[in-house]
């Protein structure tokens, strides 16, 4: 039963992967309260009623069914979220439940964040993307016209639960998309993180359980640790970005439909290692294994073929823009990462033209 803990003082908490106990028992142990609300959506209540029906007869808990969709991630959403919790006069001693992927796990978060102030909550991640990435860390949010994630709070979870038998009936789709964020940690984990995904890619992909399950704990533990140096985002956090100036480009573009958030994620991190290639970061001994791992991103299909100018100027939307200046996060050595605010736009609109501009087909 693999643990670990993001180190935040006295707001550390555990992360449990596949931990043989039963969630309930653990929730009252680690999490205890007098009330608990659950956050959800449709697509995972109808799937999981079973699960739901016996955390009601365990938990009695205040149930808030949202509807499915990146779409519905906005404030008038989280907004429904609130209601429920005042129309139950629920307290401060409240804890909430999130039980879903990056999208439920962030609303949630921010409801959690902002009810009363401030109330206690657990993830229980049921996506490939919300186990490696969202529900760890303690970003919470939701987005505006303007943007993606543009209102939000940084609130840590008490708890996060992890159990992979929700990957079971996870479309097919978004466990790849899921996988963006697994794959990026040969970028910024270090060289054995580099050296994991090298060997360990296809039999993820396939997903064969214990290589999945290694990927996952991985993945948590490079972000813990990163998240318990930098919880704000001051500096090293940021290469948590990797690949995602370009991805957020392209879901801005496509103006988020058609287009999964790790998709654009795996076309970030190819367009990454172009510009680090193009401005010579990368050294020559290691070129080769960068082709090799250029040829292991998924390029997923995209709507239409997105054209430069509208890529570059997307980017300028981007809430990591400062002062006007694009950052991008390079790979250097394999395994590591550095973020650069002095990449010329000539550089970047080269990397755009040699991905998007010859004829990009779905390698899927
Ligand atoms: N807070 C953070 O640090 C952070 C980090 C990365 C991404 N995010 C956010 O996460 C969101 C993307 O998260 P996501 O990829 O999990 O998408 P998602 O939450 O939209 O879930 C994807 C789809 O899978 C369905 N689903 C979830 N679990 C399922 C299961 N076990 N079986 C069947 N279907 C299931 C959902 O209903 C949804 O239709 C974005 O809004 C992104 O901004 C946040």
């Amino acid at each position: 039963m693999p643990e670990l803990t993001v180190q935040l003082g006295n707001r550390s908490y555990p992360v449990l992967l596949d931990d043989p106990r039963s969630f309930v028992e653990v929730l009252r142990d680690s999490v205890p309260a007098q009330r608990y609300a659950v956050v959800t959506n449709d697509t995972i209540a109808g799937i999981y009623g079973d699960l739901l029906d016996s955390w009601r007869s365990e938990l009695d808990p205040v149930m808030h069914i949202m509807p499915d969709g990146e779409q519905y991630k906005h404030i008038g959403t989280w907004k429904e979220v609130l209601d429920t919790l005042l129309e139950a006069r629920l307290d401060r001693g409240t804890v909430i439940i999130a039980l879903g992927g990056g999208v439920i796990g962030d609303i949630a978060g921010f409801a959690a964040a902002s009810f009363l102030r401030g109330v206690r909550f657990v993830q229980v991640p049921t996506t490939l993307l919300a186990m490696v990435d969202s529900s760890v860390g303690g970003k919470t949010g939701v987005n505006h016209s303007m943007g993606k994630n543009l209102i939000g709070a940084f609130h840590q979870p008490s708890l996060v639960w992890i159990d992979t038998k929700f990957l079971a009936t996870l479309p097919q789709r978004e466990f790849r998309s899921g996988y963006a964020e697994v794959f990026k940690t040969a970028f910024i984990g270090g060289r054995d993180a580099f050296d994991f995904i090298t060997d360990t890619h296809d039999r993820i992909l396939q997903q064969q359980r214990d290589a999945v399950c290694e990927a996952i704990r991985r993945s948590v533990e490079i972000k813990a640790g990163i998240v318990a140096e930098d919880e704000r985002e001051a500096g090293k956090r940021a290469l948590l970005n990797f690949g995602h100036t370009f991805a957020h480009a392209l879901e801005k573009y496509y103006d988020y439909t058609g287009i999964l958030h790790g998709e654009a994620v795996h076309w970030g991190m190819h367009c990454a290692i172009d510009l680090a290639r193009r401005t010579s970061m990368l050294p020559k001994e290691d070129a080769e294994r960068y082709d090799a791992m250029i040829g292991r991103i998924l390029h997923p299909q995209l709507p239409t073929r997105p054209t430069g100018e509208a890529l570059f100027s997307a980017m300028f939307s981007d809430k990591k823009v400062s002062d006007g200046k694009l950052r991008f996060i390079l790979p250097t050595v394999p395994g590591t990462s550095e973020i650069r605010a002095d990449i010329p736009r000539s550089a970047v609109m080269e990397t755009l033209e040699e991905v998007f501009g010859g004829g990009f087909s779905s390698a899927g």
